[in-house]
Protein backbone atom coordinates (compact mmCIF):
# COMPACT_ATOMS: atom_id res chain seq x y z
CA UNK A 1 0.00 0.00 0.00
CA UNK A 2 1.16 3.72 -0.94
CA UNK A 3 0.94 6.97 0.75
CA UNK A 4 -2.07 7.17 -1.77
CA UNK A 5 -4.16 4.26 -1.12
CA UNK A 6 -7.52 5.12 0.13
CA UNK A 7 -7.45 4.27 3.69
CA UNK A 8 -10.01 6.51 6.27
CA UNK A 9 -7.26 7.97 8.22
CA UNK A 10 -7.58 11.77 9.38
CA UNK A 11 -4.63 12.63 7.20
CA UNK A 12 -2.42 11.05 4.52
CA UNK A 13 -0.25 8.28 5.97
CA UNK A 14 3.47 8.89 6.07
CA UNK A 15 5.94 6.81 4.79
CA UNK A 16 9.16 5.15 6.79
CA UNK A 17 11.15 4.57 3.55
CA UNK A 18 13.28 1.60 4.44
CA UNK A 19 13.01 -0.42 0.98
CA UNK A 20 11.34 -3.98 1.27
CA UNK A 21 11.04 -3.21 5.23
CA UNK A 22 8.98 0.45 4.41
CA UNK A 23 5.28 1.16 5.95
CA UNK A 24 3.04 3.18 6.89
CA UNK A 25 1.62 5.63 9.72
CA UNK A 26 -1.72 6.23 9.94
CA UNK A 27 -3.14 9.46 11.97
CA UNK A 28 -6.44 8.50 12.24
CA UNK A 29 -9.59 9.37 14.59
CA UNK A 30 -11.23 6.36 16.23
CA UNK A 31 -9.98 3.17 15.03
CA UNK A 32 -9.20 2.14 18.58
CA UNK A 33 -11.66 4.22 20.36
CA UNK A 34 -14.59 3.12 18.84
CA UNK A 35 -13.50 -0.16 16.69
CA UNK A 36 -16.72 -1.52 15.82
CA UNK A 37 -17.42 1.79 13.33
CA UNK A 38 -13.87 1.18 11.72
CA UNK A 39 -13.97 -2.27 10.57
CA UNK A 40 -13.12 -1.54 6.95
CA UNK A 41 -9.92 0.57 8.07
CA UNK A 42 -8.77 -2.52 9.91
CA UNK A 43 -9.55 -5.09 7.18
CA UNK A 44 -7.14 -2.84 4.99
CA UNK A 45 -4.51 -2.31 7.57
CA UNK A 46 -3.92 -5.93 7.82
CA UNK A 47 -4.22 -6.61 4.63
CA UNK A 48 -1.23 -3.95 3.88
CA UNK A 49 0.58 -5.45 6.93
CA UNK A 50 0.60 -9.16 5.24
CA UNK A 51 -1.26 -10.60 7.67
CA UNK A 52 -1.95 -14.14 7.46
CA UNK A 53 -1.75 -15.98 10.87
CA UNK A 54 -3.16 -15.46 14.30
CA UNK A 55 -3.27 -12.02 16.20
CA UNK A 56 -1.19 -11.89 19.59
CA UNK A 57 -2.45 -8.58 21.18
CA UNK A 58 -0.09 -7.23 23.86
CA UNK A 59 -1.43 -4.64 25.92
CA UNK A 60 -1.31 -3.84 29.68
CA UNK A 61 -3.85 -4.01 32.43
CA UNK A 62 -5.34 -0.23 32.16
CA UNK A 63 -5.69 -0.53 28.88
CA UNK A 64 -7.33 -4.14 28.34
CA UNK A 65 -11.02 -2.74 29.29
CA UNK A 66 -10.47 0.46 28.09
CA UNK A 67 -9.37 0.13 24.11
CA UNK A 68 -7.95 -3.09 24.38
CA UNK A 69 -11.00 -5.76 24.45
CA UNK A 70 -13.43 -4.05 22.25
CA UNK A 71 -10.51 -4.06 19.59
CA UNK A 72 -9.97 -7.85 20.58
CA UNK A 73 -13.57 -8.43 19.77
CA UNK A 74 -13.68 -6.91 16.73
CA UNK A 75 -10.42 -8.61 15.10
CA UNK A 76 -11.96 -11.77 16.13
CA UNK A 77 -15.19 -10.78 14.10
CA UNK A 78 -12.57 -10.23 11.15
CA UNK A 79 -11.90 -13.70 10.97
CA UNK A 80 -8.24 -13.96 12.85
CA UNK A 81 -7.58 -16.12 15.93
CA UNK A 82 -6.99 -13.84 18.76
CA UNK A 83 -4.51 -14.41 21.71
CA UNK A 84 -5.08 -11.35 24.20
CA UNK A 85 -2.07 -11.10 26.51
CA UNK A 86 -2.49 -8.65 29.37
CA UNK A 87 0.51 -7.62 31.16
CA UNK A 88 1.40 -5.30 34.50
CA UNK A 89 1.30 -1.38 33.75
CA UNK A 90 4.79 0.00 34.59
CA UNK A 91 8.16 1.14 33.48
CA UNK A 92 9.20 -0.69 36.33
CA UNK A 93 8.31 -3.81 34.54
CA UNK A 94 9.93 -3.24 31.59
CA UNK A 95 12.19 -6.21 31.78
CA UNK A 96 12.78 -9.86 31.34
CA UNK A 97 9.98 -11.30 33.05
CA UNK A 98 7.58 -9.13 31.02
CA UNK A 99 9.37 -10.47 27.67
CA UNK A 100 9.12 -13.42 29.29
CA UNK A 101 5.15 -13.89 29.94
CA UNK A 102 4.32 -12.80 26.54
CA UNK A 103 6.48 -15.32 24.61
CA UNK A 104 4.79 -17.90 27.41
CA UNK A 105 1.35 -16.82 26.47
CA UNK A 106 2.36 -17.02 22.76
CA UNK A 107 4.11 -20.61 22.88
CA UNK A 108 0.87 -21.65 25.05
CA UNK A 109 -1.31 -20.52 22.25
CA UNK A 110 1.00 -22.39 19.65
CA UNK A 111 1.31 -19.64 17.73
CA UNK A 112 3.61 -19.92 14.21
CA UNK A 113 5.91 -17.94 12.76
CA UNK A 114 2.86 -16.09 10.80
CA UNK A 115 1.42 -15.08 13.84
CA UNK A 116 1.78 -10.69 14.10
CA UNK A 117 2.00 -9.47 17.65
CA UNK A 118 -0.41 -5.98 17.66
CA UNK A 119 1.15 -3.37 20.13
CA UNK A 120 -1.39 -1.79 21.97
CA UNK A 121 -0.54 0.77 24.28
CA UNK A 122 2.37 3.84 25.23
CA UNK A 123 5.93 3.22 25.00
CA UNK A 124 6.31 0.55 27.34
CA UNK A 125 4.24 -2.12 25.61
CA UNK A 126 5.13 -1.24 22.73
CA UNK A 127 9.10 -1.37 23.21
CA UNK A 128 8.54 -4.58 24.78
CA UNK A 129 5.52 -6.41 22.69
CA UNK A 130 8.26 -5.27 19.78
CA UNK A 131 11.14 -6.73 21.25
CA UNK A 132 9.16 -10.08 22.23
CA UNK A 133 7.97 -10.48 18.13
CA UNK A 134 11.54 -9.84 17.41
CA UNK A 135 12.91 -12.86 18.97
CA UNK A 136 9.81 -15.07 19.18
CA UNK A 137 10.62 -17.77 16.37
CA UNK A 138 13.87 -15.38 15.64
CA UNK A 139 11.03 -12.32 14.51
CA UNK A 140 7.48 -12.46 13.68
CA UNK A 141 5.62 -9.42 12.32
CA UNK A 142 4.24 -6.68 14.68
CA UNK A 143 2.07 -3.71 14.56
CA UNK A 144 2.19 -0.67 16.64
CA UNK A 145 -0.74 0.61 18.26
CA UNK A 146 0.55 3.83 20.24
CA UNK A 147 -2.21 5.17 22.67
CA UNK A 148 0.25 7.79 24.37
CA UNK A 149 1.29 10.89 22.66
CA UNK A 150 5.16 9.78 23.40
CA UNK A 151 4.40 6.12 21.37
CA UNK A 152 2.79 8.10 18.30
CA UNK A 153 5.52 10.97 17.80
CA UNK A 154 8.62 8.70 19.13
CA UNK A 155 8.81 4.92 19.95
CA UNK A 156 6.19 3.53 18.02
CA UNK A 157 8.31 4.57 14.79
CA UNK A 158 11.81 3.58 13.65
CA UNK A 159 11.81 0.07 15.08
CA UNK A 160 14.36 0.34 18.35
CA UNK A 161 12.48 -2.47 20.82
CA UNK A 162 13.98 -4.20 24.14
CA UNK A 163 13.48 -3.71 27.72
CA UNK A 164 15.58 -2.30 30.66
CA UNK A 165 18.39 -4.32 32.44
CA UNK A 166 18.59 -3.44 36.35
CA UNK A 167 22.22 -1.75 35.38
CA UNK A 168 21.01 0.32 32.56
CA UNK A 169 18.10 1.62 30.34
CA UNK A 170 16.86 0.18 27.30
CA UNK A 171 20.11 -2.23 27.37
CA UNK A 172 19.05 -5.14 26.24
CA UNK A 173 16.79 -4.94 22.79
CA UNK A 174 16.85 -5.08 18.88
CA UNK A 175 16.06 -3.13 15.67
CA UNK A 176 12.82 -5.29 14.52
CA UNK A 177 10.72 -2.93 12.07
CA UNK A 178 7.24 -2.89 12.35
CA UNK A 179 4.88 -3.54 9.09
CA UNK A 180 3.01 -0.55 10.09
CA UNK A 181 1.46 2.12 12.88
CA UNK A 182 -2.14 2.89 13.51
CA UNK A 183 -2.47 6.18 15.42
CA UNK A 184 -5.79 7.43 17.15
CA UNK A 185 -6.08 11.39 18.27
CA UNK A 186 -8.71 9.85 19.95
CA UNK A 187 -7.04 7.89 22.56
CA UNK A 188 -5.21 10.81 23.78
CA UNK A 189 -8.50 12.07 25.22
CA UNK A 190 -7.96 9.61 27.93
CA UNK A 191 -4.65 10.08 28.67
CA UNK A 192 -3.62 11.85 32.02
CA UNK A 193 -1.75 15.07 32.01
CA UNK A 194 0.95 13.93 33.42
CA UNK A 195 1.33 11.96 30.10
CA UNK A 196 0.20 13.72 28.17
CA UNK A 197 3.20 16.45 28.85
CA UNK A 198 5.97 13.56 29.00
CA UNK A 199 4.91 13.29 25.63
CA UNK A 200 5.24 17.11 24.46
CA UNK A 201 8.73 17.02 25.66
CA UNK A 202 9.86 14.48 22.95
CA UNK A 203 7.70 16.89 20.59
CA UNK A 204 9.83 19.58 21.98
CA UNK A 205 12.63 17.59 21.05
CA UNK A 206 12.21 17.67 17.55
CA UNK A 207 11.81 21.39 17.26
CA UNK A 208 14.72 22.17 19.26
CA UNK A 209 17.12 19.65 17.82
CA UNK A 210 15.92 19.81 14.46
CA UNK A 211 13.12 22.54 13.04
CA UNK A 212 13.67 25.46 14.10
CA UNK A 213 10.69 26.61 12.39
CA UNK A 214 8.73 23.70 14.21
CA UNK A 215 9.93 24.86 17.43
CA UNK A 216 8.78 28.54 16.65
CA UNK A 217 5.51 26.61 15.44
CA UNK A 218 5.07 24.82 18.83
CA UNK A 219 5.66 28.34 21.02
CA UNK A 220 2.83 29.79 18.94
CA UNK A 221 0.35 27.06 19.22
CA UNK A 222 1.28 25.38 23.07
CA UNK A 223 -2.24 26.61 24.34
CA UNK A 224 -3.91 24.94 21.91
CA UNK A 225 -1.81 21.75 21.95
CA UNK A 226 -2.38 21.60 26.08
CA UNK A 227 -6.46 21.29 25.58
CA UNK A 228 -5.54 18.85 23.15
CA UNK A 229 -6.79 20.54 19.92
CA UNK A 230 -7.31 18.10 17.58
CA UNK A 231 -5.74 20.26 14.65
CA UNK A 232 -2.76 21.19 16.59
CA UNK A 233 -2.22 17.94 17.84
CA UNK A 234 -2.57 16.34 14.02
CA UNK A 235 0.31 18.68 12.87
CA UNK A 236 2.83 18.67 15.66
CA UNK A 237 2.32 14.11 15.41
CA UNK A 238 2.49 14.31 11.77
CA UNK A 239 5.91 16.78 11.67
CA UNK A 240 7.41 14.88 14.62
CA UNK A 241 6.69 11.61 12.80
CA UNK A 242 7.84 13.33 9.93
CA UNK A 243 11.44 14.16 11.31
CA UNK A 244 11.60 10.88 12.68
CA UNK A 245 11.16 8.78 9.75
CA UNK A 246 13.29 11.14 7.39
CA UNK A 247 16.58 10.21 9.82
CA UNK A 248 15.54 6.59 10.65
CA UNK A 249 15.11 6.06 6.46
CA UNK A 250 18.87 7.26 6.13
CA UNK A 251 20.46 5.62 9.23
CA UNK A 252 18.51 2.91 10.52
CA UNK A 253 20.90 1.62 12.69
CA UNK A 254 22.03 4.57 13.95
CA UNK A 255 25.84 4.52 12.96
CA UNK A 256 25.20 8.34 12.84
CA UNK A 257 22.72 10.73 12.26
CA UNK A 258 20.09 8.55 14.38
CA UNK A 259 21.85 9.51 17.45
CA UNK A 260 20.57 13.22 16.91
CA UNK A 261 17.07 12.20 18.39
CA UNK A 262 18.36 11.34 21.84
CA UNK A 263 19.13 15.21 22.25
CA UNK A 264 18.86 15.38 26.22
CA UNK A 265 18.53 11.34 26.46
CA UNK A 266 22.23 10.74 27.69
CA UNK A 267 20.75 13.21 30.99
CA UNK A 268 17.58 11.66 31.01
CA UNK A 269 18.29 7.93 31.19
CA UNK A 270 20.63 8.87 34.29
CA UNK A 271 17.94 10.31 35.87
CA UNK A 272 15.15 7.54 35.27
CA UNK A 273 17.98 4.92 35.99
CA UNK A 274 19.28 6.23 39.38
CA UNK A 275 15.41 7.24 40.66
CA UNK A 276 14.71 3.66 39.53
CA UNK A 277 12.57 3.86 36.74
CA UNK A 278 8.99 4.93 37.17
CA UNK A 279 9.48 7.38 39.48
CA UNK A 280 10.24 10.41 36.97
CA UNK A 281 8.39 9.69 33.41
CA UNK A 282 10.68 9.05 30.23
CA UNK A 283 9.34 12.37 28.87
CA UNK A 284 10.22 14.14 31.94
CA UNK A 285 13.79 12.62 32.30
CA UNK A 286 14.17 14.03 28.59
CA UNK A 287 12.89 17.47 29.16
CA UNK A 288 15.41 18.31 31.96
CA UNK A 289 18.34 16.06 30.28
CA UNK A 290 17.56 18.66 27.11
CA UNK A 291 18.15 21.19 29.38
CA UNK A 292 21.18 20.17 30.69
CA UNK A 293 22.52 19.40 26.79
CA UNK A 294 21.55 22.69 25.48
CA UNK A 295 23.36 24.30 28.90
CA UNK A 296 26.37 22.11 28.20
CA UNK A 297 26.01 23.61 24.68
CA UNK A 298 26.32 27.39 25.79
CA UNK A 299 28.76 26.45 27.73
CA UNK A 300 30.72 25.30 24.56
CA UNK A 301 29.46 28.25 22.86
CA UNK A 302 27.84 26.56 20.41
CA UNK A 303 24.81 27.85 20.94
CA UNK A 304 23.16 31.63 22.65
CA UNK A 305 21.62 31.50 25.97
CA UNK A 306 18.68 33.11 24.90
CA UNK A 307 17.80 29.87 22.68
CA UNK A 308 18.11 28.01 26.18
CA UNK A 309 16.29 29.85 27.73
CA UNK A 310 13.45 30.09 24.95
CA UNK A 311 13.49 25.92 25.24
CA UNK A 312 13.44 26.01 29.10
CA UNK A 313 10.27 28.48 28.78
CA UNK A 314 8.95 26.51 25.99
CA UNK A 315 9.05 23.04 28.45
CA UNK A 316 7.62 24.96 31.42
CA UNK A 317 4.83 25.89 29.22
CA UNK A 318 3.98 22.41 28.45
CA UNK A 319 4.10 21.84 32.69
CA UNK A 320 7.44 19.83 32.27
CA UNK A 321 10.41 19.89 35.00
CA UNK A 322 13.13 21.84 34.12
CA UNK A 323 15.58 21.04 37.11
CA UNK A 324 17.58 18.52 37.78
CA UNK A 325 17.21 16.20 40.52
CA UNK A 326 20.39 16.28 43.33
CA UNK A 327 22.82 13.61 41.92
CA UNK A 328 26.30 13.46 42.87
CA UNK A 329 29.31 13.72 39.78
CA UNK A 330 29.92 10.40 40.47
CA UNK A 331 26.21 9.13 40.36
CA UNK A 332 25.54 11.19 37.18
CA UNK A 333 28.47 9.61 35.63
CA UNK A 334 28.13 6.23 36.93
CA UNK A 335 24.47 6.15 35.23
CA UNK A 336 25.47 8.04 31.87
CA UNK A 337 28.31 5.62 31.61
CA UNK A 338 26.28 2.81 30.21
CA UNK A 339 25.07 4.68 27.68
CA UNK A 340 24.77 3.49 23.82
CA UNK A 341 26.50 6.42 22.32
CA UNK A 342 29.78 5.84 24.24
CA UNK A 343 32.76 5.08 22.39
CA UNK A 344 35.68 3.51 23.63
CA UNK A 345 34.43 4.69 27.15
CA UNK A 346 33.75 7.98 26.34
CA UNK A 347 30.86 10.04 26.45
CA UNK A 348 29.09 11.32 23.42
CA UNK A 349 26.33 14.14 23.81
CA UNK A 350 24.01 15.60 21.24
CA UNK A 351 24.49 19.34 21.43
CA UNK A 352 22.61 21.95 19.73
CA UNK A 353 24.86 24.16 17.97
CA UNK A 354 21.74 26.57 16.90
CA UNK A 355 17.56 26.20 17.34
CA UNK A 356 16.83 23.20 15.46
CA UNK A 357 20.14 22.51 14.78
CA UNK A 358 22.14 19.37 16.43
CA UNK A 359 25.23 17.34 16.50
CA UNK A 360 26.98 14.57 18.52
CA UNK A 361 30.21 15.29 20.36
CA UNK A 362 32.72 14.51 22.86
CA UNK A 363 33.14 17.14 25.46
CA UNK A 364 35.91 17.66 27.88
CA UNK A 365 35.08 16.43 31.48
CA UNK A 366 35.82 19.76 33.24
CA UNK A 367 32.53 21.30 30.93
CA UNK A 368 30.36 18.22 31.86
CA UNK A 369 31.52 18.55 35.41
CA UNK A 370 30.27 22.17 35.49
CA UNK A 371 26.83 21.50 34.29
CA UNK A 372 26.29 18.21 36.44
CA UNK A 373 27.70 19.81 39.59
CA UNK A 374 25.47 23.88 39.22
CA UNK A 375 23.66 24.71 42.08
CA UNK A 376 21.33 25.86 42.56
CA UNK A 377 20.14 23.92 39.50
CA UNK A 378 17.65 26.67 38.66
CA UNK A 379 20.77 28.67 37.40
CA UNK A 380 21.76 25.99 35.04
CA UNK A 381 21.34 27.91 32.04
CA UNK A 382 22.63 31.36 33.72
CA UNK A 383 25.89 29.81 34.69
CA UNK A 384 26.80 28.13 31.06
CA UNK A 385 28.88 31.20 30.08
CA UNK A 386 29.17 31.02 26.52
CA UNK A 387 33.26 31.26 25.26
P1 LIG B 1 3.94 4.11 29.20
O1 LIG B 1 3.96 3.13 28.13
O2 LIG B 1 4.32 3.68 30.56
O3 LIG B 1 2.48 4.76 29.25
C1 LIG B 1 2.24 5.76 30.19
C2 LIG B 1 0.97 5.48 31.04
O4 LIG B 1 -0.18 5.88 30.31
C3 LIG B 1 0.75 4.02 31.41
O5 LIG B 1 0.25 3.96 32.72
C4 LIG B 1 -0.29 3.57 30.41
O6 LIG B 1 -1.08 2.49 30.88
C5 LIG B 1 -1.13 4.82 30.27
N1 LIG B 1 -1.84 4.98 29.01
C6 LIG B 1 -1.36 4.71 27.78
N2 LIG B 1 -2.24 5.12 26.85
C7 LIG B 1 -3.31 5.62 27.52
C8 LIG B 1 -4.52 6.20 27.10
N3 LIG B 1 -4.81 6.42 25.82
N4 LIG B 1 -5.41 6.59 28.05
C9 LIG B 1 -5.10 6.43 29.38
N5 LIG B 1 -3.95 5.93 29.83
C10 LIG B 1 -3.05 5.52 28.90
O7 LIG B 1 4.88 5.37 28.85
P2 LIG B 1 5.27 6.11 27.49
O8 LIG B 1 5.62 7.48 27.89
O9 LIG B 1 4.24 5.91 26.44
O10 LIG B 1 6.57 5.34 27.01
C11 LIG B 1 7.77 5.41 27.73
C12 LIG B 1 8.66 4.28 27.28
O11 LIG B 1 8.94 4.43 25.90
C13 LIG B 1 9.98 4.23 27.99
O12 LIG B 1 10.23 2.92 28.41
C14 LIG B 1 10.98 4.66 26.94
O13 LIG B 1 12.24 4.08 27.11
C15 LIG B 1 10.32 4.16 25.69
N6 LIG B 1 10.75 4.87 24.46
C16 LIG B 1 11.14 4.11 23.41
C17 LIG B 1 11.52 4.71 22.23
C18 LIG B 1 11.88 3.87 21.04
O14 LIG B 1 12.37 4.41 20.03
N7 LIG B 1 11.61 2.59 21.06
C19 LIG B 1 11.50 6.11 22.12
C20 LIG B 1 11.09 6.86 23.22
C21 LIG B 1 10.71 6.22 24.40
N1 LIG C 1 14.06 7.56 20.31
C1 LIG C 1 15.29 7.59 19.60
C2 LIG C 1 15.33 6.70 18.42
O1 LIG C 1 14.35 6.09 18.04
O2 LIG C 1 16.35 6.57 17.81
Amino acid sequence: MTPDSPMPSTDRPLLVALGDRSYLIHIADGPVSGPPSHAAFWSALFAECGTVGDLAVVTNDTLAPRYGEALCRLFTKLGYRVVPIVVPDGERFKNAEMLDTIHDAMLEARLDRTATVVALGGGVVGDVAGFAAATYQRGVRFIQVPTTLLAQVDSSVGGKTGINHPLGKNMIGAFHQPRGVVVDLSTLDTLPAREYAAGLAEVIKYGASLDATFFTWLEDAMPRLLMRDRGALTHAIRRSCELKAEIVGSDERESGRRALLNFGHTFGHAIEGASGYGSWLHGEAVAVGMVMAAALSAKLGLVEQSVCRRLVALLATAGLPVEPPRLSVEEWRRWMSTDKKAERGRLRFVLIDGLGSSRVSQVDDADLDAVLSARPESSLVDQAVVV
